[in-house]
């Protein structure tokens, strides 16, 4: 069965129509703006004419103009007998690729949203160096991770309330590195994977690097809209998901805790894994309980959490860890020895000795980048005040929804100015998200706010040269 969204579900997304202009016309802008914004993926049947007339109580005539301009601006294509579906065909393949760079001194860079390793850092370094006299004698090839980290890491999940043994976790050097596992062992090319939209950058371009056939699900203002996303699993039936449930990048959203239990339920039904990117879920900056864990409502196997020590530590350990049943540890243990990456013993010793000290070190990041959060927000309002963002409760990034649809032209423009960004097009699966800017408050407060004086004065410039507002995604190279 192909993927379709249904009459009451589009008309609720869609909201109230503006009444300024012809209603097909605003119609027709609507439903381009929940393409653009990765709101409906690709390839999604839109409900007949007549149905969404009904829902929407307006004439049927008016939404048969709206799909004649989506057909014209191809934004629709229509088969007779068949229906109308979403098409972003002919946009450019999506534009994360490869690695940020990492700039010169002068540049603010705000493309990376990674932390300083903290102070802590080197006293671990001290003692992990005399640790390692103990492996030594021993070849150092350890497939599933150092003993004493998988101890420490089970540890974590017990204590989030998942009881966890350390057979259940293999330590990865990183989230990527647990993803290309995942990828490898239960998802061939062609194999459907369903992602948010906006999702991490990175996962996408691997993902495509997989041959994975991406089904997009839309995230709005207010995050998940939880029935579209169970209707996207239980139609698409994809391998597998991966999703950012806490602290989402670039959005900041929390998944709540039903929905979790939700997914989970019917991703049995569909077969299909749910790999939950864990990567940020230290970092809730304003306190109050977080939803539990995916893992605390799995019955069947089929989550696999992917979590590292990047964001609430230091990206530059390449430490990272899967957990899930012992057995699948097992099968991604063989991959990771035939893909021959793994993590050094070394930066593993690093990392069990920093949790050790997990509590001083994740307070003082979640004071840090709660401050500078602030700085960030505060200098948006003052500068950028048209813009429009939901202040996050925790993670790394504020997304902001732009006043146009200028992010890639906005981006180069910075680069000028000497500010290095991620634009929206990048989160996207296929040149979607032009309105949206990530911002991550990862710098220090004083390099915020000067990054954020610039992007104004560039965001002005871009008027002043009266440049014309993209109609179509500029490419990234
Ligand atoms: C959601 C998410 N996953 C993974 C990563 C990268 O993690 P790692 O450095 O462990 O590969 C990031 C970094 O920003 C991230 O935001």
């Amino acid at each position: 069965m192909g993927r379709h969204v249904g009459a009451p579900q589009l008309a609720a997304m869609l909201g109230t129509l503006r009444t300024d202009r012809p209603g097909y016309l605003e119609l027709a802008d609507a439903v381009r703006q929940l393409i653009d914004d990765g709101r409906l993926g690709d390839g999604v049947r839109l409900p007949a004419e007549r149905e969404l007339a009904a829902a929407m109580g307006v004439s049927r005539t008016m939404v048969t103009a709206a799909y004649r301009e989506l057909r014209a601006g191809r934004y629709i294509t229509s088969r007779r007998g068949a229906g109308s579906f979403t098409s972003l065909a002919g946009r450019r393949q999506p534009a994360a690729r490869g690695l940020w760079s990492a700039g010169h001194a002068e540049v603010i860079d705000l493309a990376c949203a990674a932390l300083p390793a903290p102070p802590e850092l080197l006293e671990a370094v001290r003692v992990a160096g005399t640790d390692l006299a103990l492996y030594t004698r021993h070849s150092g090839y350890l497939p599933l991770g150092l003993p004493v980290l998988r101890e420490r890491i089970a540890e974590k999940y017990t204590a989030r309330g998942v009881a966890t043994m350390p057979e259940q976790i293999i330590v990865t050097a990183g989230s990527l590195h647990s993803l290309h596992l995942v990828l490898k062992l239960l998802a061939g090319p062609g194999e459907k994977v369903l992602v948010e939209s906006p999702t991490y950058p990175n996962a996408l371009a691997l993902l495509d690097q997989a041959g994975a056939r991406l089904v997009t699900c839309g995230l709005g203002p207010a995050g998940w809209d939880g029935a579209q996303f169970l209707d996207m699993l239980a139609q698409a039936q994809p391998r597998l998901a991966y999703l950012i449930p806490d602290f989402h990048n670039p959005t900041g959203h929390v998944m709540p805790a039903q929905l979790r239990e939700q997914l989970v339920a019917v991703s049995r039904a569909t077969h299909t894994d749910l790999v939950v990117d864990e990567t940020l879920v230290d970092l809730h900056l304003d306190g109050g309980p977080v939803p539990p864990p995916f893992a605390s409502f799995d019955r069947n196997g089929r989550v696999l959490s992917i979590g590292s020590m990047s964001k609430a530590f230091w990206g530059g350990l390449r430490v990272g860890w899967i957990r899930t049943s012992a057995q699948v540890v097992q099968q991604l243990a063989a991959v990771a020895v035939d893909l021959g990456v793994s993590c050094s013993i070394l930066d593993q010793l690093i990392a069990a000795r920093l949790l050790e000290s997990a509590a001083t070190v994740v307070a003082n990041r979640r004071a840090e980048l709660a401050a500078q959060r602030d700085a960030l927000v505060a200098a948006l309002h003052e500068h950028l005040p048209e813009w429009r963002f939901r202040i996050p409760s925790g993670g790394i990034s504020v997304w902001a929804e732009l006043d146009a649809p200028v992010s890639s032209h906005l981006v180069k423009a910075c680069e000028e100015v000497g500010v290095r960004l991620a634009g929206g097009p990048r989160f996207g699966a296929a040149g979607t998200l032009e309105r949206f800017l990530r911002l991550p408050f990862t710098r220090p407060a004083p390099e915020l706010e000067e990054a954020v004086r610039r992007i104004a004065a560039a965001r002005a410039h871009l008027d002043a040269r009266s440049r014309p507002y993209l109609t179509e995604p500029a490419v990234l190279a």
